[in-house]
């Protein structure tokens, strides 16, 4: 899971932000509390035969999405568009009415097509210390079905 998000980020945020941002970001070790923390999210796994092809989780509490992140061989599938559905569908199961995050610059437009609005410009501050420039965005949820999107 660690690998599939550290290529998601070298793959994906290449062309947004400068290298050494990229490989602040990328480059970090799993923390040894990765999994404990994953377990106090509403967490999902999209995987084929070959492995996981992206994964994505949800802090319900707050109605924050906490990343999203898809394996470089299968970016532009509609991977991102089922697991993003699933937290909306997930949310909207709790009675939640919104939903926020904080998108990095190259994946505002993938938020923009799931009808996301942009709230602001920020920077997103990393438990190791840097800043990274982001987009505050959200998105208010209307009623819903089950996700059933098929990937193209
Ligand atoms: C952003 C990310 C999650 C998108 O996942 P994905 O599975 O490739 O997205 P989808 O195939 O569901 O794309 C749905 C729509 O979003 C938009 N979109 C997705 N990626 C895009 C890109 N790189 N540039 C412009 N629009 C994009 C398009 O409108 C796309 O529809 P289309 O392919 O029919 O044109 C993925 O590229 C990724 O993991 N990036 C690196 C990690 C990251 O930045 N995660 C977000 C952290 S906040």
């Amino acid at each position: 899971m660690w690998t599939v998000r550290t290529d998601s980020i070298r793959y994906g945020c290449a062309g947004c932000y400068p290298p050494h941002l990229v490989a602040a970001w990328a480059d970090v070790e799993m923390p040894p509390d990765f999994v404990h923390e994953l377990r106090k999210t509403e967490f999902f796994v999209a995987e084929d035969a070959v492995g996981v092809l992206g994964f994505a989780f949800l802090d319900l509490a707050e109605g924050q999405v906490k990343g999203v992140f898809v394996a470089p061989r299968a970016v532009r599938r509609g991977v991102g568009t089922l697991l993003m559905k699933t937290l909306e569908e997930c949310a909207r199961s709790a009675a939640r009415a919104h939903l926020q995050l904080n998108a990095s610059l190259n994946a505002e437009s993938f938020y923009r097509s799931l009808g996301f609005v942009a709230l602001e410009r920020t920077l997103w501050r990393h438990s190791n210390g840097f800043h990274l420039p982001c987009i505050r965005m959200s998105k208010v949820l209307g009623r819903g079905n089950i996700a059933r999107e098929r990937l193209h």
